[in-house]
């Protein structure tokens, strides 16, 4: 037997010719049809080696082969295998489109300076830097901004007092409304915007006030408004780190125009009240400042460290809304976790909606533990259970789960020389790489007026 298949000449295989739609078909094992061919490019799909592209603004329209429920995606995974890499790369390649714009809340730094430096830098922008402690050199965002309709400043004064005091009372909500619309008033008498110490002065000397056709005297209307005036107290006061943050109106010359804002957060502390308090002031913010109504911008927002969103119910509460409208705002917004074990998503039902609005999720190496909590939650095959927790092969750094609506694939994000140097956050730890000029693909530096560094 074997004598006959030594001397048996090879076989002719003759052509065939058939069509791409009969291909797979007839090559069942070679891969998934592609996702939509439109967007940026990410790297490769593992398995069939095709190249994968990705742009939830194109996989969102009708005209996509399969149509995403949003444009909304949560990145996930432990510290070092790349979250903050794709990110970065995904931001300089989109910014060749037409009508795209970011914003990016920098959580992370070294040497004193936000990761998201170097990227702000190679683009022709400078970071916005928000400090703690108010020494001068920060920048402030006003709750109270007259950008933002009286109805949504008051659910983030709520937002905010119950941060710093716990959950509000109705009767400390009625003083808090009341506060509220005195502060508004005062202020536009004075030909002046309101900020939080006039919210704080009406806290403490708020006058009767009529519930209904009930008059409550100054004395009870004090002593109901004593949670939030006491909250206020830490927000405004000269002495508390605060102050500098929230307390006076929003500096002037921020270019919400330009097409990559970045908010450097790297010097507010990652414990306390202070990264929630701002996250709950930068969203709304952001939603009334940043996009425009009637205009065809499609932005992003990317947050790194969301926890800092998800595990605070009133600020949870507050992006909720955000992200619920994401689809008539042209929103895709980008929450970066290390993973769901530290979010008791059941008790937090605004973080969960949230969470469950995302329709396309990246999922880097987790330990079994977290990888099982994460694949049970986002209902992952087994497959890909398994491949989050081998982070030395098929989730080393840059390889991730793509799971894009129905889809689930194996990717690897694949870097260009610059976009290496610009984006690897682990240059102290490793050795210097060489990279020859003549390898590098140019960074196309932004044209906007004002936004120049
Ligand atoms: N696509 C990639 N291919 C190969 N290596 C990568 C890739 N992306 C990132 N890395 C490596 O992983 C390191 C960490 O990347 P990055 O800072 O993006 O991690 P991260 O997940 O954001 O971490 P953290 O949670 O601490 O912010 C980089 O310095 C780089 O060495
Ligand atoms: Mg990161």
């Amino acid at each position: 037997m074997l004598e006959l298949l030594r001397r048996q000449t090879q076989t002719r295989r003759r052509p065939l010719r058939t069509s791409t739609a009969q291909a797979c078909g007839l090559y069942p094992a070679v891969g998934s049809p592609s996702s939509d061919p439109r967007g940026v490019i990410i790297g490769r799909e593992i398995y069939s080696g095709k190249a994968f592209v990705y742009d939830p603004f194109v996989l969102y329209d009708p005209s996509a082969r399969e149509r995403l429920a949003s444009g909304h995606a949560l990145i996930m995974g432990k510290s070092g295998y790349g979250k903050s890499a794709l990110e970065k790369c995904y931001v300089l390649r989109q910014l060749r489109f037409r009508e795209r714009a970011f914003a990016v809340l920098d959580a992370q730094g070294e040497d004193g300076v936000g990761e998201w430096d170097a990227i702000a830098r190679a683009v022709g922008v400078k970071p916005i830097r928000l400090v703690y402690g108010g020494d001068g050199d920060g920048v402030r965002l006003n709750p109270l901004d007259p950008r933002i309709p009286s109805k949504h400043q008051f659910a983030i004064l709520c937002s905010m007092v119950e941060i710093v005091g716990g959950p509000l009372t109705s009767e400390t909500r009625f003083v808090l409304s009341v506060a509220h619309r005195v502060a508004l008033e005062r202020a536009a008498g004075e030909g002046r915007v309101a900020v939080l110490s006039d919210i704080h002065d009406a806290l403490t000397r708020p006058g009767a006030g009529l519930l209904g056709k009930r008059q409550v005297s100054e004395e009870q209307m004090v002593a109901w408004g004593q949670p939030a005036s006491l909250a206020m107290d830490q927000l405004c006061s000269d002495e508390r780190d605060l102050a500098g943050l929230f307390n006076g109106p929003t500096t002037e010359g921020i270019d919400l125009d330009a097409k990559l804002i970045v908010f450097d957060l790297t010097a507010l502390p990652r414990e306390g009240d202070a990264m929630p308090l701002l996250m709950s002031v930068i969203g709304p913010w952001l939603r009334w400042g940043w996009i425009k109504p009637g205009d065809s911008i499609k932005r992003t927002l990317i947050v790194e460290e969301a926890w800092h969103i998800l595990s605070h119910r009133p600020v949870a509460r507050l992006f909720e809304e955000f992200v619920r409208y994401g689809r008539r705002l042209g929103l895709s917004f980008w929450a970066i976790l290390h993973h769901l074990a530290d979010l008791r998503v059941a008790e937090a039902p605004e973080a969960e909606a949230i969470l469950k609005l995302t329709a396309t999720r990246v999922i880097y190496h987790m330990d079994r533990h977290e990888a099982d909590i994460t694949a049970d939650y986002l209902q992952l095959p087994g497959w890909a259970r398994d491949a989050i927790t081998d982070g030395a092969s098929k989730c080393a750094p840059g390889k991730a789960v793509w799971q894009v609506g129905q889809r689930v694939q194996l990717v690897e994000h694949i870097r260009s020389r610059i976009e290496i140097t610009l984006t690897n956050t682990n240059t102290k730890m490793t050795e210097k790489a060489q990279v020859r000029d003549a390898d590098q693909a140019p960074i196309i530096p932004l044209i906007s007026k004002g936004a120049a560094a």
